[in-house]
């Protein structure tokens, strides 16, 4: 039956935010969960005490402590240990030592001129207290010819202190030479065998990340700057600044990666069906109805049966779909509606992530028949994913040429508005757009939205009250206005609307397969009760529901770390970084795994590390069921 196919699609909504991406109600939602849990200062801890916060840019941030207000901090000495602080201060005081006699011994090695001749070979038969004053001695040479710029001679001096008396301070003094001449592995070498003596010691960890970060192992080096910023209490604003730089670059790297091996893999189908639905249905065109004698070899036929398959509104239907325009395509003899097989060609190939090649097929279809306006508002949508609003309202002023009655271009045009902050022109469009065509559940639901962005919150309301009347079988419509009374704090209600939706979408025929009313009332229930395992099970029934909804597997992710369960968490960054859509979303999941597999391997590398951050943290009141 015609009725129950395509055209196309979506109400990127969403509502309370904001989102960079046009077509996508799920990367508002990405937005939503970065928000609540920034917004409630959910500083997430783990084991070992160190929060991650998600800052605006959705970048994770490491804390080392409880400081709930806020926004990162650096904790003060205050916040260290006290243990922590007399190590410090005894560290610095026999720096200070040391750096004195230095001076002292320094003098006296230029009036005797003469230094201890050590190797290898004759140090054995030295006395342990001649080996220490040796050591001394050569030690404070070396810092000479480093202070004279002299780092061959520096590199080698400090190399007898070496032999004499092995000591942190002197590899991490050489690797600081190397470090200079840019010696990178020797500077690994060096400030590696200083942390396997003292695996506290933060100017090696400091030396040994740079270095790493040049070599480009980035984890290395993300791992260093992770285990000196937990060391110093996130005190040293450029060893905060260099994690922040090495999650993102390790990010990039990953989600690189990700996007290569990905291929053109569809996104789930919450996100296909949400994108869809934002084109007003149409029947199938004249001549593809399903009583036309077409077969399946034929162009014609896999462009029916396309269409057909997309009306299925589930996963295998809409892979069935972008396979068939595929085909059609290939098949060729299309006539009329080559520029029809184009559109749905290029709306596959832009949900599975290829822009340009969408947007060839686009070009080639408005080319071919201009009247079909449908691909100008698609390639609109196209442009503005892509950065360039200019040319997406050249696309709409294109299509208004060739249609201006058409209510799907004045409802796409007020999404470009919405996501611009446009919210008066938003609103102008949105009423053009039901003003051409009243049956259109999105144009009021968006309206509603509007509204209530532009402070208009009773008109909002108003508006909502009015759809639930009018379009009382539309799942969508209590979902949307569930996260208004959400914004609003109105839990109790928010979530009878979200389980309205989610009681519709199960009963509807074929059942619906739109999860975000679930993962919405997770987020209500975890907002209002805390109630994290309620939370988690809602979102584990939407994974039921559909397997690849990312929203769903990063809000499990988010639940996790809260509960401290680090290992769970990090599984589900991953996955989620497997299941996102555009580059910017695998960033951001693979910035929290990395942030989080981090944590982690600190944890392992340095339980001493470990024990002392949880000592601090129970020391700070840190947060409970940890
Ligand atoms: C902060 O860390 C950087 C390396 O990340 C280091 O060069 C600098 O000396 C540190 N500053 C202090 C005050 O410890
Ligand atoms: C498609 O047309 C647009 C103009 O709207 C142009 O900027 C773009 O380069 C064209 N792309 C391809 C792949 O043909």
């Amino acid at each position: 039956m015609s009725s129950e196919s395509p055209l196309p699609q979506p109400p990127k909504n969403v509502v309370v935010d904001t989102a960079s991406l046009p077509a996508s109600s799920s990367s508002s939602v990405w937005d939503r969960i970065s928000k609540w849990v920034s917004e409630n200062k959910a500083l997430v801890y783990t084991i070992a005490g160190v929060a991650v916060v998600v800052t605006s840019a959705g970048v994770v941030y490491y804390l080392s402590d409880s400081s709930r207000t806020g926004q990162v901090p650096p904790p003060s000495d205050k916040k260290k240990s006290k243990n922590q602080r007399r190590k410090e201060k005894k560290k610095a005081e026999e720096e200070k030592k040391a750096k004195v006699e230095d001076e002292k011994s320094s003098k006296k090695a230029e009036e005797s001129e003469e230094l201890p001749e050590v190797d290898e070979a004759t140090v054995g038969q030295l006395s342990e207290d001649t080996r220490k004053d040796y050591a001394a001695k050569l030690k404070a040479a070396g810092n000479k010819a480093y202070g004279s710029k002299d780092y061959n001679r520096a590199i080698e001096l400090y190399g007898k202190a070496i032999i004499c008396k092995p000591d942190p301070i002197f590899y991490s003094n050489r690797a600081a030479c190397y470090n200079i001449l840019s010696e990178w592995d020797k500077v690994v070498e060096d400030t590696s065998a200083a942390l396997a003596m003292d695996s506290t010691y933060v100017k090696a960890l400091n030396r040994r990340a740079i270095a790493y970060e040049h070599l480009s192992k980035f984890s290395e080096a993300l791992l260093d700057f992770t285990a000196s910023c937990i060391l110093d209490g996130f005190s040293n604003e450029t060893s905060r600044n260099a994690l922040e730089r090495l999650l993102k670059k390790v990010a990039e790297k990953k989600a690189k990666a990700i996007l290569e091996t990905k291929g053109s893999k569809l996104p789930s189908p919450t996100f296909v069906s949400n994108y869809l639905q934002s084109f007003r249905h149409k029947d199938l065109p004249e001549g593809l109805e399903e009583t036309a004698d077409l077969s399946e070899d034929s162009g014609k036929g896999q462009l029916r049966k396309g269409l057909l398959a997309i009306g299925k509104k589930t996963g295998d239907g809409y892979e069935e779909a972008a396979a068939a325009f595929g085909k059609a395509l290939e098949l060729g003899d299309l006539g009329d509606y080559e520029a029809l097989a184009l559109n749905w060609r290029a709306t596959f190939t832009y949900l599975g992530g290829n822009a340009q090649a969408a947007l060839a097929d686009l070009n080639k279809s408005v080319e071919l028949q201009p009247s079909l306006v449908q691909s100008y508002i698609k390639r609109a949508s196209l442009h503005l994913e892509l950065g360039n609003k200019e040319a997406a309202a050249d696309d709409f002023d294109l299509a208004i040429t060739h249609n201006k009655d058409d209510p799907d271009i004045y409802y796409h045009r007020a999404q470009l508005h919405f996501i611009l902050g446009e919210f008066a022109d938003a609103a102008k469009d949105y009423q053009k757009s039901i003003e051409l065509d009243r049956s259109f559940i999105y144009s009021h639901i968006q309206l509603g939205v509007t509204q209530y962005k532009m402070g208009s919150v009773a008109s909002a309301m108003a508006t909502f009250r009015r759809s639930v009347k009018n379009f009382e079988d539309v799942p969508d419509v209590y979902n949307y206005y569930g996260e208004l009374l959400l914004d609003q704090q109105n839990f109790a209600e928010a979530v009878e609307k979200f389980d309205k939706a989610v009681e519709m979408e199960k009963s509807s025929k074929p059942m619906g397969i739109n999860v975000l009313p679930l993962i919405n009332k997770a987020l209500a229930v975890f907002q209002w009760k805390q109630d994290y395992q309620e939370a988690e099970n809602l979102c584990q029934k939407a994974l039921i529901i559909d397997p690849e909804c990312d929203i769903a597997v990063g809000t499990i992710a988010q639940l996790s770390l809260q509960q401290g369960k680090v290992s769970q968490a990090l599984k589900y960054f991953e996955k989620a970084a497997e299941l996102a859509r555009t580059e910017a979303e695998i960033v951001n999941a693979i910035s929290y795994a990395e942030a989080t597999r981090t944590q982690l391997e600190v944890q392992e590398k340095y339980p001493q590390l470990a024990a002392r951050l949880q000592a601090m943290g129970a020391g700070l009141g840190g947060p409970a069921g940890i």
